[in-house]
């Protein structure tokens, strides 16, 4: 009611000023009060209608032109990390640090909530995003998005949709049946919104169908907006708006970062409204939205104000996620954790003597006080994103504190005899191995780059006690992996990376992530086994690249449910990831009918305590007639040696379902339904039947 009789208020003037919004580090104009990051859209000060200041993104306040200022923020370690903690908690705390990191910083409105889902592992986003599969990075990205919003900072959801690749992001159609993506990529955004109401989503680059994302009539006005019934504004990702009267008529909101419409499609929203092109009645109708969710979220009653910030304390919030993300995928003759009786033991690689990885791209969160160190872009990745970052989280100085008994030698890892010969005379050899990926950067392959294979085959040839710790965007391949003792998923591990990984060396903590994403064997177990576009030149930033088509055949099977469709199998599955100690499930029942409902019991029946990640899968006849394995709901439970817990799992009904496009119905093909309770997606765990009703539902 508020936001209608503002609208009503604005002359029309003012309703347009809000409907778009500038790109600072490109805009000629600097408004007075302009901080200055990803984006900003003025006032109307005579309302009392504040600015909306923009800054990306979910890792943390990634806010260049601070920076220059020597302004830094937090930095979460990354989405994938967070999706690996399986923990709703860790996500909303997550969302709440950076969100009240960016109030502080005198932002309303953070870029953050990526959730397109990890098609492809190469994808050099995969790191902002939560993993491949729709109930598990819907439900973190939501609770994400709710700690953001629980700051009164307006959260994003982006990049609707299915940009899921970044190779020819902006010329690529992502071709697929409407009921599949509704059951995958779109099944995720609904989930998140649904949990996190985020008050704006930001449209794509890429086609879908041949349709631009942002000019979608099918997926703003009649799914977001209708099927949905989303309340909020559908904002642009920045230079995503090739026609700004169909995007305005399709159901987009509001052109950000119009400078980069203006450069390479010549036009923005601002001359489609000049020109008359868009109804005054939905002019209302994009104002309106913007207004109630900064009325809803609470930037209008309460806009931020600058204050200081407490690093040390945000710092713990990032390393408490990082424990919880960190998955060990390989622990063999006990090598892990670090006993007292280690000596020696030589850290390797990965510029672990000063710091840990970042991503690179707009969600870039540039450490308080700079670099730990800063190393060359490599050939073919955006100049824009400036530098290879590590965050000042030495994994080195906390392994020495974290074993003070220990001498803790480090080797750069440039040569691996060198390293061999260090790793030759020590108890344990540590292998820090980085892989780096930006937006506007995939993986070529999922390969370590820069020769890291052959170091980590040296110093395990030079000593079996070889624990590889990973810093990757995403699924990597490990030729080594049978000469190692041990490996530790560590992703990016953001602000106090080190430390974390450093506690889960040494067992002052247990593991508890479990993987996100499938690690194939090799690329060619992947529905494309060549990244789509990679074989095209690579032209300049604002465009010139031939468009393309890439089928995503797979439908709605994506990461697991395809490597069980096709009976592959992974080097690590989805939901895979050890312990320090051991957990069993017994006792399963389900009670089927219109729903399901699973009771298990779980026992910690090791030694330490730890946290288990209890799994339900379903094997669900789609209408083609084959089966699809999904994740239907989990639980996340700490226990005690030798505790045991009651648990029961509810299944989210839209994963029982198929969603039958023509009839824009979810349908649930009733009869004898395969449910597995198990510790990951290769895992046929305890097993057991359910009878379904036939049933259809609206979305
Ligand atoms: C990215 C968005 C980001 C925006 C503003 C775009 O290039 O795709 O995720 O929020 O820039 O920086």
């Amino acid at each position: 009611m508020r936001a209608l009789l503002l609208q009503r208020a604005l002359t029309r003037d003012e309703r347009n000023s809000i409907l778009h919004g500038i790109f600072p580090e490109l805009s000629k104009s600097k408004p007075a009060d302009l901080i200055g990051s990803g984006g900003y859209v003025p006032g109307v000060p005579r309302l009392g209608i504040p600015p909306l200041q923009e800054t990306d993104a979910s890792l943390g306040v990634a806010n260049p032109r601070e920076v220059r200022k020597g302004d830094g923020a937090t930095a979460l370690p990354s989405s994938l990390s967070m999706a690996a903690s399986f923990d709703p908690q860790i996500a909303y705390q997550g969302g709440a640090m950076i969100g009240s990191e960016a109030r502080k910083k005198g932002f309303d409105v953070m870029l953050a909530g990526g959730v397109d889902l990890a098609r492809d592992p190469r994808c050099g986003r995969t790191f902002e995003y939560a993993g491949e599969d729709p109930l598990l990075a819907g439900t973190l990205v939501g609770e994400s998005i709710r700690g953001i919003q629980d700051q009164r900072i307006i959260s994003t959801v982006k990049h609707f949709a299915i940009n899921d690749q970044e190779t020819g992001r902006r010329v690529l159609s992502a071709d697929i049946d409407e009921g599949a993506l509704r059951e995958s990529d779109l099944l995720a955004f609904e989930i998140a919104i649904e949990r996190g109401h985020p008050g704006s989503v930001m449209c794509a680059y890429n086609r879908i169908n041949g349709v631009y994302s942002c000019a979608d009539r099918d997926l703003l006005d009649r799914t977001l907006k209708q099927d949905w019934r989303y309340p909020g504004w559908v904002m642009s990702d920045w230079g995503a708006v090739p026609d700004p009267t169909a995007a305005a008529l399709a159901g987009m909101d509001q052109e950000s970062g119009e400078e980069l419409d203006q450069l390479m499609f010549k036009r923005t929203i601002a001359d489609s409204i000049a020109q008359g092109q868009i109804p005054d009645k939905r002019l209302d109708d994009m104002a309106r939205r913007i207004l109630r969710e900064m009325f809803a979220i609470g930037v209008m009653d309460d806009p931020p104000t600058k204050t200081p910030i407490d690093y040390v304390a945000d710092t713990k919030v990032a390393e408490r996620a990082e424990v919880a993300g960190i998955v060990l995928l390989k622990n063999d003759r006990g090598v892990l954790s670090l006993g007292a009786g280690t000596r020696t033991i030589a850290v390797i690689g990965g510029h672990a003597d000063v710091g840990v990885l970042s991503g690179g791209g707009s969600s870039q969160v540039i450490p308080i006080g700079g670099a730990a160190f800063k190393a060359p872009l490599p050939k073919g990745s955006p100049e824009w994103t400036g530098a290879i970052i590590f965050d000042p989280s030495s994994p080195m100085k906390a392994i020495e504190a974290a074993a003070p008994k220990a001498l803790v030698s480090y080797d750069p890892g440039t040569d691996p005899s060198a390293a061999a010969a260090l790793a030759r005379k020590s108890d344990v050899a540590i292998v820090f191995a980085t892989q780096w990926l930006s937006e506007e950067y995939d993986a070529a392959n999922l390969s370590l780059p820069d020769g890291q294979d052959k170091l980590i085959e040296a110093v395990a040839a030079a000593n079996p006690r070889t624990v590889v710790v990973l810093e990757t965007g995403g699924p990597v391949l490990m030729p080594w992996l049978a000469r190692v003792g041990a490996v530790l998923e560590a992703w990016y591990p953001g602000s106090g990376g080190g430390e974390a990984i450093a506690e889960i060396l040494a067992g002052h903590e247990n593991p508890s992530g479990r993987l996100p994403v499938t690690f194939p064997q090799s690329e060619g177990q992947l529905p494309r086994p060549v990244l789509p576009g990679s074989d095209q030149p690579k032209p300049a930033y604002a465009g010139g690249e031939k468009p393309f088509d890439v089928r995503y055949s797979e439908g709605s099977d994506v990461g697991y449910r395809w490597f069980a469709a096709k009976m592959l199998k992974p080097l690590f599955p989805f939901g895979y990831g050890l312990s320090y100690t051991r957990f069993d499930h017994k006792n399963l029942s389900v009670r089927g009918g219109s729903a399901i409902d699973a009771e298990f019991d779980v026992t910690n029946v090791g030694a330490s305590p730890g946290a288990d990640v209890v799994q339900l899968y379903a094997d669900v006849p789609t209408s083609d007639g084959h089966t699809s394995h999904r994740l239907i709901g989990w639980r996340k439970v700490e226990l005690k040696p030798g505790e045991t817990r009651h648990l029961s799992i509810k299944a989210e009904p839209r994963l029982l379902a198929n969603f039958d496009a023509k009839a824009d119905r979810w349908k649930i093909l009733g009869g004898a339904l395969r449910l597995h309770l198990s510790s990951n997606a290769d895992d046929d765990g305890l097993v057991a039947t359910a009878a379904m009703a036939a049933e259809t539902f609206n979305p």
